[in-house]
């Protein structure tokens, strides 16, 4: 077998947690190790690890038997090393802002490459790192399934699981009190969560943000059920749904908005719309952070550990500036220039709005 072309790795986990990513961890680690015998650096808490040089040689224990473990055994964090470089600040002690820290630590460790687990924040990063001569590749997770250029990220199946789970258990108290039952999915950009899980569910409304909603359609669909006899209803929300009026103002001020409403939830506003405008009984459920929590479905882990070793195939190769991607049943590998900054959302025309459609699911929209 020819020589590895990575000799020593990084690996972080960056952005929002999600199951899945000790399954990556573990199939990057297996493959790189056991195969090619390379050296691997667990580096804690996402980038803040790198720029404070918080990290350690990893042994072969530390990466086995958390195929099924939920979270991340590095820890992770949001930190965006070069959100306040404009300003120019600095590092009071070393004199050097982050990413100069990273270049840094990145070289102390002598790394050939870093093995980044992350979302689109953490992908514009890791692109920037690139442009600064760090050799990186990259995995897709988020339970938000909104990363551009894969069919599908780790984390995200687990979530609908999670999500369809709830709305199933909504039915029976929504049906014994012939009440409306609101259920707040997470997913600021893109709907992916809440229409998979909406449709799973069979919830008879799905809010995203590409359809911008209309109380009055939603309470027009909910009173045409009650006038059928169905009293009960399940409206899924993701919690970046907006309203007709919201989407014809401009982003900055819907920002202003939000902020001045420091205690909103997306689903409280339409839950107690929904009261006042059909007078129907409503009660809400904030799924929150269930969705992102404990051990990762089954599908979750066949595609942690088919990423984790196309991961280490491509460090093997010396393949680097690449993010592994599911392109329908295979794993590719895409340029990480086209990745960086480019959200993947709900298209319009996406074959489940009209399967949803076709079933009588109402999207506020007509
Ligand atoms: O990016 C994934 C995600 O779970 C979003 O769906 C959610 O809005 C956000 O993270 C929550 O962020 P945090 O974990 O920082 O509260």
């Amino acid at each position: 077998m020819a020589k590895s072309a990575t000799h020593t790795f990084g690996i972080l986990t960056s952005g929002g947690d999600c199951p899945g990513l000790n399954a990556a961890i573990r199939g990057v680690a297996k493959a790189a190790h056991e195969k090619y015998s390379m050296n691997i650096i667990g580096i804690n808490e996402g980038y803040r690890g790198l720029i404070e040089g918080d990290s350690r040689l990893l042994k072969a224990s530390d990466f086995s038997g958390i195929l099924t473990r939920g979270g991340t055994i590095l820890g992770t964090s949001r930190e965006k090393p070069f959100k306040d470089t404009e300003e120019g600040l600095r590092d009071s002690e070393a004199g050097r802002n982050k990413p100069e820290a990273i270049i840094e630590n990145y070289n102390k460790l002598n790394l050939d490459c870093l093995v980044i687990l992350g979302g689109n924040g953490t992908f514009k990063t890791a692109n920037l790192l690139k442009k600064e001569g760090l050799n990186i590749i990259g995995l897709p997770k988020t339970i938000d399934n909104d990363i551009w250029g894969t069919d599908l990220t780790f984390g995200f199946h687990s979530a609908v699981d999670i999500a369809t789970e709830a709305i199933d258990r909504l039915h029976s108290t929504a049906h014994s009190h012939n009440r409306v039952m609101l259920i707040e999915l997470m997913g600021h950009k893109a709907g992916w969560l809440s229409l998979y899980a909406g449709i799973s569910g069979g919830g008879d409304v799905i809010l995203i943000p590409e359809i911008p909603y209309s109380i009055d359609s939603i309470c027009r669909h909910l009173m045409k059920r009650a006038s059928q006899g169905k009293a009960f209803s399940i409206v899924v929300v993701a919690e970046g749904a907006i309203s007709v009026e919201e989407a014809a103002r401009s982003k900055s001020e819907r920002k202003k908005l939000k902020k001045e409403n420091e205690y909103f939830t997306r689903g409280y506003e339409i839950a107690t719309a929904i009261e006042k405008t059909a007078n129907m009984e409503t009660r809400l459920t904030v799924l929150g952070y269930q969705q992102r929590g404990g051990t990762p479905s089954a599908y979750d882990r066949l595609l942690a550990t088919m990423f984790g070793t196309a991961a280490a195939e491509l460090l093997y190769r010396g393949e680097y500036g690449k993010m592994v991607a599911l392109e329908g049943s295979r794993v590719v590998a895409r340029p990480l220039e086209d990745i960086a900054g480019r959200l993947k959302q709900v298209p319009p025309d996406h074959p489940l709005i009209e399967t949803a459609r076709s079933v009588g699911t109402c999207f506020g929209d007509i």
